[in-house]
């Protein structure tokens, strides 16, 4: 089957997007450091393009995380394969995501995150599919809400491919 990639927000869109963010979080957080945690790997673009763009100071670690497989997937447990290096005491925390589906993944991270006492806790993610949410998200700043349709690029993957398209697509297979 042949795939194709349509493209549903383009570079220059994107890139204008990330700014206007990075310009928004330096204005939040004037005056105070930020402590960008990234969630591997979709987040890994979208989150060194927002830090070029934010002018107050940045420190940045990562983490990765898979949701368990079968019955427990529904209770949106994830399993942490890579914990961060860092201590979130006393930080002024944003976690960078690529994208906010049912939004599983998110409340249990940021519940797991929370417990580590962080003096603030917020969500940046660069795509948001609200109409596939199960579970609520508080979601802090968000690049662009997007139709029910999978998407790849920017960091985000199809069987982990096309991450490191410069721009967001929808797959097509014909
Ligand atoms: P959630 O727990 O359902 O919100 O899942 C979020 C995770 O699913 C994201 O971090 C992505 O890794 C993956 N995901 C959700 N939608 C897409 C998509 O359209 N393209 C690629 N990955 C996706
Ligand atoms: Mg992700």
């Amino acid at each position: 089957m042949a795939e194709r990639v349509k493209i549903l927000l383009s570079e220059e869109e994107v890139n204008k997007r990330i700014s206007e963010i990075g310009e928004q979080i330096s204005k939040d957080y004037a005056g105070k450091q930020v402590h960008l945690v990234c969630v591997l790997k979709g987040g890994a673009f979208f989150m060194c393009e927002l830090a070029k763009r934010i002018t107050v100071p940045v420190s940045m670690d990562f983490m990765s995380v898979s949701s368990y497989g079968g019955d427990t997937k529904s209770s949106g447990v994830v399993k942490i394969v890579k914990d961060l290096d860092e201590s979130l005491k006393d930080k002024d925390v944003i976690v960078v995501e690529d994208i906010v589906d049912s939004g599983r993944t998110l409340s249990y991270l940021l519940e797991l995150l929370e417990q580590r006492g962080p003096k603030s806790l917020s969500l940046c993610t660069l795509l948001d599919k609200p109409d596939r949410r199960v579970i609520d998200v508080k979601v802090d700043y968000t690049g662009f809400q997007i139709p029910d349709e999978f998407v790849v690029g920017y960091g985000l993957d199809y069987d982990q491919r096309y991450r490191n398209l410069p721009y967001i697509g929808v797959v097509e297979l014909d």
